[in-house]
Parts: structure tokens; C-alpha cells; sequence
């Protein structure tokens, strides 16, 4: 008696999910963000009964598969993650078809794009990555002649990520050209990623509403003394889901000169849905030989995470530096991996062309004083690029004394070029040792264990006959001569010291 009077209404149900409204198809959703740069999410969906497969390809450049996905009466729900670096994000879309529009919510934060999408059927093609585009021949880019030492300035991205915008940029420019760090030397004001608008018709690249006049603000930077930077991707879209600069490399070369851009941070991003990586020399000579052509002079900023043995090509596409790793973040742990891991590639450092361990964190506030200095210290021995990442309108004191002590800032910019290198290793202290002009060499006693540790360094393995002069470049005091000397240091700390005969 009961399976006769369930069996009708099972019937029904399945009935309605399998055809009321087959989902399958193409569903293309345009959003225009806050800032007014718009965002494509395809939802690319196979229904089979209740079930929903398939998968999700935001701004042509990303697609990840639907982990699970289903139809339930007329409710949708999907779910996929996304991969950030080492992060994962679940998301969950849920929502309903309405008339011929898939409308969905992200249940979750979606930080980078839309949480509302309206879908409507498209194209087959939509969601296909964009078209290879053969990059041409390999050959050697002129050399610009830029970053003869390590670059210096400020990069928004550590701290502002996607809050940056026009009026920030200026805070941080008269900030710079006024609290010491203009006098220190440094010179760059970049603007990392999300200044980006649309395309006009004619290709033409606008920035978003953040950046109103781009002209305007270089010039603005230029009447300060200081110098512009912007960013971009060889791929359609930047990692923060962007315009990049894929097929419109020369266009966008050109607008960046008439701008009045001295400084292009490129990065890979969406490129890899495109290109295979060992095109990716060929794809950076692309962009390298457009800046040439551009006619003014714009340090070339490689982002592609170390990839390729970047460190080997870098130069031959006209890159003045390259980055040697994934991203920093505002830790003890992520900045000493990656700075404690550098010393292998000070070979291929040099006037002209550096290795890039990514920008400062110094002032970000997740690590103490004393972690600061050891990062302000080692990237100086490795003659890093010093690009700060904090806010400068609004730091202490004595983050303004570690980011301008000139002492540490002479050991990056010294002008014979060289990278410095780990002398010796025992335990958690390690000597790092940086060749500097006139013969003279800096060395970074490091203590990267939980407690203080006596650190000692000798004339002979600096390879000095007799007496070390010695200046300790934190307290700015001159040790006594010996051949030998030893300090103290605090966990996490260093002794940093120019050593001479
Ligand atoms: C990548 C880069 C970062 C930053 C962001 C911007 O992660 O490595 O330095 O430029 O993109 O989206």
C-alpha cells in the first residue's frame, strides 16, 4: 500500500529535476566591480539527473572543477576550490534558474571577485583559454642600461594589496620625499596590481576608478623627485583577475612611456593557461623588446616565481631583475626561508641585473624590531632590490630608522655588484659574507635559533692577514681592531659589520 502512494510522487520528482531545467551549457556571468574593471565567471555545467559536474573559469585565465554540484527542485548548488599559493579556498555557489538567467551567490568569501552572478547561456567557446600566440625567436634584448645598483623604493602590494589607489599613491610619494627615505636613496613609487580598468575599442587600456589619470599621477610622482612603477601580466588577466597585457604588449608598452612609467613589474598569472613554461623566455623578450622600443628608460621587473631558472635568461630578455621566489609574507618563517635560501644564486647577481627575493615586509608589523633588522640585513647582503611594503604615511619611528640606516642600505647598493654568500653554517647561527669595493666585505652574523648565541668571526677565513677594522653597522660604532671578533647575538637577530683591513 505505501510504495503505491510514494512510487507517483518519486516519479514526479525525478521527472521535474531531469527536465524542467536541463543546466547544461555554457553559463557566462560579467560583473563590473566597485572600482568599475569588470570580472567573467563561466560556469561550465553538465546536468545528469540531480547531479551537476563540470567546471568554473573565472576571467578566462583560471578554471577549476566542480567538486559537487547539484539540482534540487529549482535550487543550484556547486562547489569548488581554488588554490591561492599554498592556500585553498572553498567556495560554494547556490542560487536558482530565473527565466534564462542562472543567478548564484558565493556562500563564501570571494574576496578577489563577484559574490553575486547573473548567467546567461553562451557560446560553447566560452570559458576556452585564449589563443596561443607564437612568441618570436629567441635573441639577446640591448641591455637598458637601468639598475646599475639593487632598485629602491616602495611597492603597494604587501600592504595595500587591492586597497591601493590614487590618493594613497601620492600619501606615500610625499611621505618618502620628506621622512629620510628619498635621502637614503630611495626612488621608486610602484604600484603593484588592481589599477587596471577595461579596454576601449580600440584596445586601449584604461586604468580603473581608483586611478582616474594615470598622466596626472606620475606627474605628480615626478615633481617629488621620485619615480613610477606600475604592473601588469604577459597573460589575458593579473593574479588579482585584472586586465593584463597579453596580445597588447606594445600598446601597452607605449601608453606606459606616454604615461611617464619608469619602472614595469611583469607577472605571469594567467599566462600559464596559455603559454607552457619553457615558453616563457621567449613570452618575457616579448614585453622586454617593447619596453626598448617604447623609447624611455623603464626598469624591467621579472614575476615569475624563480620558475625556469629565470636567474640564467633574465638579462638576455632585458629583465634588470627577477624574482627568485614565490611571494613573501610578514613572517619569521616565510621571510627566512626564503632569504636564508639565496646564497646559491649570487653568481648570477650582478650591475644591471639582480636576483629579486621579493619585496620588504619590514614595518608590516607581524614581526618584531629586532626579525626586521635580520631581514633588513640580509636582503642587503644579498643585494636584494629594497622595495619597502609598508605604509609609510604611518610607521614608527624605528621601522624609519631600519628602513634608512645608510650604513645597511651601503652594503646593498655597493658598487661593485656583488651578492653575498653563506660563509658557514652551524646549527642556527650562520656568517654570511658580502665582497663590497675597495676590498673592504660586509658580514651578517645570523642567530635564526630561540636563544641568544655567541657568534664569532676570524680574520683568517675572511681571508685577512693581521687586524680586522671593524664598524658595527646597527650601533654605528667602531669595534676594537683584532683578528678575531665575537658578539653576542639576540634570537632572531643579527650583528651586522663592514670588515676591512
Ligand atoms: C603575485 C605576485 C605578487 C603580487 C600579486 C598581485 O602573487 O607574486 O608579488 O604582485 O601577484 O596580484
Amino acid at each position: 500500500m505505501k510504495i503505491v502512494r510514494v512510487l507517483p510522487i518519486l516519479t514526479f520528482a525525478v521527472f521535474c529535476s531531469a527536465t524542467a531545467a536541463d543546466l547544461t551549457g555554457h553559463w557566462v556571468s560579467k560583473v563590473e566591480m566597485a572600482d568599475g574593471h569588470s570580472q567573467e565567471t563561466v560556469f561550465i555545467l553538465k546536468q545528469d539527473g540531480a547531479s551537476l559536474t563540470g567546471k568554473i573559469v573565472v576571467n578566462v585565465s583560471r578554471e577549476t572543477p566542480i567538486t559537487e554540484g547539484s539540482v534540487n527542485g529549482d535550487t543550484v548548488s556547486l562547489t569548488t576550490t581554488f588554490r591561492a599559493g599554498q592556500n585553498q579556498r572553498k567556495v560554494v555557489y547556490e542560487g536558482k534558474l530565473d527565466g534564462d538567467t542562472l543567478r548564484l551567490k558565493a556562500t563564501s568569501s570571494n574576496p578577489r571577485g563577484p559574490s553575486e552572478f547573473a548567467g546567461k547561456r553562451g557560446p560553447e567557446t566560452a570559458g576556452d583559454p585564449r589563443p596561443y600566440i607564437a612568441p618570436p625567436a629567441l635573441h639577446p634584448v640591448k641591455d637598458n642600461g637601468l639598475a646599475r645598483t639593487p632598485p629602491m623604493g616602495w611597492n603597494s602590494w604587501n600592504h595595500f594589496a587591492g586597497r591601493i589607489d590614487d590618493a594613497a599613491v601620492r600619501g606615500i610619494a610625499d611621505a618618502m620625499a620628506s621622512n629620510g627615505m628619498k635621502a637614503a636613496g630611495y626612488l621608486y613609487i610602484n604600484i603593484d596590481d588592481t589599477w587596471e580598468g577595461d579596454r576601449d575599442s580600440n584596445g586601449v587600456l584604461r586604468s580603473n576608478k581608483k586611478f582616474p589619470d594615470m598622466k596626472a599621477l606620475a606627474d605628480y610622482v615626478h615633481s617629488k623627485g621620485l619615480k613610477i612603477g606600475i604592473y601588469s601580466s604577459p597573460g589575458p588577466r593579473t593574479c588579482a583577475g585584472y586586465e593584463g597585457s597579453y596580445a597588447h604588449e606594445d600598446q601597452d608598452a607605449r601608453m606606459y612611456a606616454q604615461w611617464g612609467i619608469d619602472y614595469l613589474k611583469y607577472d605571469w598569472c594567467s599566462a600559464s593557461r596559455i603559454y607552457k613554461d619553457t615558453d616563457m623566455q621567449a613570452v618575457y623578450q616579448k614585453m622586454g623588446d617593447a619596453l626598448l622600443a617604447s623609447g624611455r628608460p623603464i626598469v624591467y621587473s621579472l614575476c615569475q616565481y624563480g620558475r625556469q631558472d629565470v636567474w640564467k635568461w633574465g638579462p638576455d630578455v632585458g629583465g634588470n631583475l627577477w624574482r627568485t621566489t614565490g611571494d613573501i609574507s610578514d613572517s619569521w618563517n616565510s621571510m627566512t626561508k626564503i632569504g636564508f635560501d639565496q646564497s646559491r644564486l649570487a653568481e648570477f647577481a650582478r650591475p644591471g641585473h639582480w636576483n629579486d627575493p621579493d619585496m620588504l615586509e619590514v614595518g608590516n608589523g607581524k614581526m618584531t624590531d629586532t626579525e626586521y633588522r635580520t631581514h633588513m640585513s640580509l636582503w642587503s647582503i644579498l643585494a636584494a632590490p629594497l622595495l619597502a611594503g609598508n605604509d609609510l604615511r604611518d610607521m614608527s619611528k624605528d621601522t624609519l630608522d631600519i628602513l634608512t640606516n645608510r650604513e645597511i642600505i651601503a652594503v646593498d647598493q655597493d658598487s661593485l655588484g656583488k651578492q653575498g654568500t653563506r660563509k658557514r653554517q652551524e646549527g642556527d647561527v650562520e656568517v654570511w659574507v658580502k665582497p663590497l669595493s675597495n676590498g673592504a666585505q660586509a658580514a651578517g652574523l645570523f642567530n635564526r635559533g630561540d636563544r641568544e648565541a655567541k657568534i664569532t668571526i676570524t680574520a683568517a677565513e675572511l681571508g685577512i692577514k693581521g687586524k680586522m677594522k671593524i664598524r658595527n653597522l646597527w650601533t654605528h660604532k667602531n669595534e676594537t681592531k683584532g683578528d678575531q671578533f665575537s658578539a653576542m647575538v639576540p634570537s632572531h637577530g643579527v650583528v651586522m659589520l663592514k670588515i676591512s683591513r
